[in-house]
């Protein structure tokens, strides 16, 4: 360090080199712990040190010289020891703020609102029929959308080429093997009963809420996909009246203390006898009204007594079990408990449909 100002000059630089710093760290809100410790290296480090330099020198001071430059460069050194220690002390303050600030929630800011999401009202109605029936002792089951026409069709009793299979126009799918390993998607929820039978001994009672897709046009009353609940109870000495008791109790959970249920035959190859199950119509108690086209009756799902083969192909003994099994379509009940005009509504994911709330 041969350039080393004298004393005097030093105290001159240093108090510039401080205005500076200070004026550079004006837009941060003044000086800051780093700056000060920049300072501090800068005239009072050890290596490059100015006033390390100044003492060091000392020793090349003519002999008359050292008091007076000793006595100049050690206070120089106490000056700035003194204000860089009290602006360091200010400068930890300030940062120990401007940290709380940065932390700090301004609670006068308007709050960012989160769209909230809501229930599907077919996710409604279906916790709403799960409810009713869990509390009657059925547990919720599940089975695959893509299926074989083993459990969809054949071992329900519609044999191959049977005519009960064109009542369903049937999405078939690649892949699958011939005849009863053919694949198709699901026409109904049905199939989940031979799944059941296949893992669980009886007593049995189960629900099965899920998708179903039949090759139908778009109308508002049609969809390729929708929606239906299967139920299925098997035990020793089930009869045709535990099947009426419990859709009653259903109907009454469900729609109404008052409602009522009418049965009416009709053919499904897996139950024997078939009924068509209508409700008493909850919007006009039966007078008749638009909603159940006059009638009083609103039809909800079709049901039955198991039929033999089916247990037989379920591998339950047909001589020592009975059951009875239900499937209802959700969407159709969506609609009439919402006065929801047309099916193609609860498909189209449109919010301002969606965003209603529904319960
Ligand atoms: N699977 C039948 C349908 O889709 C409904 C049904 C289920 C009928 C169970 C009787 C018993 O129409």
């Amino acid at each position: 360090m041969s350039e080393l100002p004298s004393p005097e000059d030093a105290r001159e630089q240093f108090l510039k080199d401080l205005a500076e710093t200070e004026s550079a760290a004006q837009n941060r809100g003044g000086l800051l712990p780093v700056d000060i410790s920049n300072l501090q290296v800068r005239w009072l480090g050890k290596k490059q040190g100015i006033v390390t330099g100044l003492l060091a020198r000392l020793k090349d001071v003519p002999k008359e010289e050292k008091a007076r430059f000793g006595g100049s460069v050690n206070s120089l050194k106490r000056e700035i020891e003194a204000r860089l220690e009290a602006l360091g002390t200010e400068a930890e303050r300030r940062a120990a703020r401007q940290a709380e600030e940065a932390r700090a929630v301004d609670v006068t800011l308007p709050a960012r609102l989160r769209p909230v999401g809501r229930l599907h009202p077919l996710t409604v109605v279906r916790r709403r029929i799960e409810a009713a029936f869990k509390n009657l002792g059925y547990e919720v089951a599940d089975g695959p959308e893509i299926e074989t026409d083993w459990y969809n069709f054949e071992s329900l009793n519609f044999p191959q080429n049977h005519p009960a299979r064109d009542a369903v126009d049937t999405f078939f799918v690649k892949g699958g093997g011939p005849g009863k390993d053919r694949l198709l998607l699901r026409t109904h929820t049905s199939p989940v009963q031979m799944r059941v039978m296949e893992r669980k001994r009886p007593p049995i009672r189960i629900l099965s809420p899920g998708r179903v897709f039949r090759k139908d046009d778009i109308d508002p009353r049609h969809s390729p996909v929708f929606h239906q609940v299967e139920g299925l109870t098997i035990d020793e000495g089930i009869t045709f009246a535990h099947l009426r008791g419990t859709l009653a109790a259903f109907a009454r959970s469900f729609f109404s203390e008052r409602a009522e249920v009418r049965l009416a035959p009709t053919f499904f190859p897996f139950v024997e006898p078939g009924v068509d199950v209508a409700v008493s119509c909850v919007f006009c108690e039966r007078k008749g009204c638009r909603i159940c086209s006059g009638s009083g009756w609103i039809e909800i799902m079709g049901a039955g007594m198991v039929h033999p083969r089916v247990l037989e192909a379920g591998g339950i003994d047909p001589e020592r079990f009975t059951g009875f099994a239900f499937g209802m379509g959700i969407d159709r009940i969506t609609m009439l408990l919402y006065g929801i005009p047309d099916l193609r509504l609860l498909f189209e994911n449109d919010v301002r449909f969606l965003d209603r709330v529904w319960n």
